[in-house]
């Protein structure tokens, strides 16, 4: 039996801004989004399937007139509920009407210094940013601010951190550009899987300042660091338990399809539209989600599939392995412990002489999947040896 607890809804694909990195490709209003009405129903239906919290995003989720009533509804049926949001056209009028309506915490797009946020965003924009959080703290606002991370701003993740830590950020969350959308025609800019290593270990060497930095779902699962970051914010113990799209967490398109993950979007991967059924039959009907609720490990390619790990963490983000390949089945390779075990096995390809085996062998801690790698990397070497002899 599957609830689901956490969802995101993308309420409008209208933005005012061209990001060069958004998923969506966002620009104008679709002709069929929900209408206030059946948004305000849809209010009604996710508490009565027992969702706890919910974050309204888009498009740009402020660019719909009717935001703050489809908020205040969510509020008002308990569901913690927030909002990612550019910032670009919040005023102090409309953080007044936030903290009115009970909204208790606010999520800010943040892309880099006032220079690469502003060629990846909108001139201006980073400025912007910048005053929203101001007003949303001073109006004792919870404000997380979401970087995602491509090559332009890699390098810049400390100069961001120490901005966010002067405005008094509460949290702040790290994910990476993704193949979707706009980010297909700038390709150039993804970062490569070793950069992963790279960004848990600038989080993890923040773990005991503000902001808490929170690791989104395409970044983790199985580094110790990594664990260390997530149990900091959520102050509890905590391991990844594998993707939850459609088994706790719901996605909402803005036309009232019912998705597992809103990256996820498919048309093939839509479970149904709340126009046509409630959103009670759709969730319970045994042919939703099955790409995920049926999802063994056993399906997984490459390291994944001997993954000591892989039972529990069934590949990690189904999204980054689905847009990276087309397919939930390849491995995970933005994934920190799968980075490591290249790395590792280019080095052990790199080895020329037996010792250099032998004295990793010696120093390996135990770890069984690294282990097997070296002793087949090391038979294959003196196959290879013994070949050349002969
Ligand atoms: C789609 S936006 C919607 C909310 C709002 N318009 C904004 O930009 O904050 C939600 C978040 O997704 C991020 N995002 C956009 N395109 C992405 C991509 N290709 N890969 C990963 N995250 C992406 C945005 O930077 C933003 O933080
Ligand atoms: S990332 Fe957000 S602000 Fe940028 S274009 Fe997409 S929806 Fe608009
Ligand atoms: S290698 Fe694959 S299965 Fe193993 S921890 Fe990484 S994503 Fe999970």
């Amino acid at each position: 039996m599957f609830v689901p607890r956490t969802a995101v809804w993308e309420i409008t694909m209208a933005c005012n801004m061209r990001c060069k990195h958004c998923g969506s490709s966002c620009s104008k209003p679709l002709d069929n989004e929900l209408t206030t009405a059946e948004a305000l129903s849809l209010c009604d239906q996710l508490a009565d399937l027992g969702l706890k919290r919910i974050t309204l995003s888009g498009g740009e989720p402020t660019t719909r007139g009717d935001w703050l009533n489809i908020a205040e509804r969510l509020i008002q049926n308990g569901i913690t509920t927030s909002i990612i949001t550019n910032g670009w056209s919040m005023s102090q009028e409309m953080v007044s009407n936030i903290k009115n309506v009970g909204l208790k915490s606010v999520a800010i797009s943040l892309d880099g210094v006032k220079e690469t946020h502003d060629s990846i965003r909108k001139v201006g924009s980073f400025e912007k940013s910048m005053n929203l959080i101001s007003m949303l703290v001073e109006a004792g606002i919870t404000v997380s601010a979401i970087t995602t991370i491509n090559k332009q701003n890699l390098d810049e993740l400390d100069a961001l951190f120490n901005i966010l830590a002067q405005k008094g950020v509460y949290s702040w969350q790290l994910q990476f550009a993704l193949p979707m959308g706009n980010f297909k025609n700038h390709i150039d800019k993804m970062i490569a899987p070793e950069d992963i290593k790279s960004i848990i270990d600038f989080a993890y060497s923040k773990i005991e300042k503000e902001p808490m930095i929170v690791l989104a779902d395409c970044l983790g699962y199985y580094s110790k660091n990594s664990i260390q970051i997530t149990e900091r914010f959520l102050q509890d113990k905590w391991s990844w338990t594998g993707c939850g799209a459609g088994k706790s967490v719901i996605g909402i398109l803005c036309d009232g399809s019912i998705v597992g993950c809103t990256s996820i979007r498919d048309r093939k991967l839509v479970a149904g539209n709340i126009r046509n059924q409630s959103l009670r039959s759709i969730w319970g009907n045994p042919d939703s989600f099955r790409w995920n609720r049926e999802f063994s490990n056993k399906q997984l390619k490459g390291f994944c599939k001997e993954c000591q790990y892989s039972e529990i963490c069934k590949g990690g983000c189904s999204n980054s392995r689905y847009c990276l390949t087309g397919s939930f089945e390849s491995e995970n390779k933005y994934c920190s412990y799968n980075a490591s075990y290249y790395s590792l096995k280019t080095l052990l390809r790199s080895f020329n002489k037996e010792s250099q085996f032998t004295n990793l062998l010696e120093r390996a801690d135990g770890n069984s999947d690294f282990n097997k790698l070296i002793s087949d990397e090391y038979r294959r070497f003196t196959a290879r040896d013994s070949h050349v002899s002969e």
